[in-house]
């Protein structure tokens, strides 16, 4: 079976494998109030590169979840080498093992996309406590797509569709949330056009070189520069 675009994520295990990378991360985090007593899931949580970042820099509770079992072992390599004392689970987003009101920010960069985000969004919901703060960071056209831009981007990426920025508000808002920001907005093209920083840590060049992984990777490259000033990326913040 030919590799998915996160089965090419996890083999090279990509840092940062959201648009705006840890850059966008740390300035959304540095606008919510983390104390010692915050719990704080990284839902989707990849190499766990967010996670590591948070548990050095906050004083918080950090949890963490992803389904790839090659992306969860790269996390806990991660979290063991530094000593970072975060819970860790392999999971799914649509059926999360978490109690009711257990979190008070759950951060979700790149993940919902690639679920049922319907189901995501009410666990989700339902994993937050009533004061809490979800935030969305995902892929968002910026106008309906036609059928045939869907069908090309859902071949690369393996989704079921790219939803508009008022998509996202009306599902999020489905799930139960009663507000829902704006806090980043950019298409591919702007992002790229405002000078971004690199992310040193980039990815594994340790991974044996793999053909099929390679082209996935550059089937996504390839496709956001045809796609850049249609597609974009949103960051949602939702309360209840
Ligand atoms: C594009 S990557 C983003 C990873 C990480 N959040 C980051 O920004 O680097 C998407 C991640 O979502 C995870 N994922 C996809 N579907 C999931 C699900 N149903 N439950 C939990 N994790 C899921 C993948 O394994 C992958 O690690």
């Amino acid at each position: 079976m030919k590799p998915t675009y996160q089965d090419a994520l996890a083999y090279y295990g990509v840092n940062g494998a959201h648009p705006g990378g840890l850059p966008l991360t740390k300035s959304l985090l540095e606008q919510e109030h983390i104390t010692a007593a915050t719990e704080l899931l990284d839902a989707g949580c990849g190499t766990g590169q967010t996670s590591a970042y948070i548990k050095r820099n906050y004083p918080c509770h950090v949890t963490s979840i992803d389904y790839h079992p090659t992306m969860v072992n790269r996390a806990r390599h991660r979290f063991q080498k530094e000593q970072l004392p975060i819970r860790l689970f392999q999971g799914n987003v649509e059926k999360l093992p978490f109690h009711d009101k257990s979190f008070d920010i759950i951060l979700v960069e790149s993940v919902l996309i690639f679920t049922d985000w319907k189901k995501s969004l009410k666990e989700l919901k339902r994993v937050l406590k009533p004061n809490g703060v979800l935030l969305v960071l995902e892929m968002t056209s910026e106008r309906k797509l036609t059928s045939n831009e869907q069908y090309n981007m859902c071949s690369v990426y393996g989704i079921e569709k790219v939803l508009t920025e008022q998509e996202w508000i009306y599902e999020i808002k489905e799930a139960g949330f009663a507000s829902v920001d704006i806090k980043a907005a950019h298409s591919v093209f702007s992002y790229l056009s405002s000078s971004p920083e690199i992310d040193e840590e980039g990815l594994d060049l340790t991974a044996p070189r793999n053909t099929e992984m390679e082209n996935k990777l550059m089937e996504h490259s390839h496709i956001l520069y045809v796609y850049g000033n249609i597609i974009g990326y949103r960051v949602y913040r939702a309360t209840c």
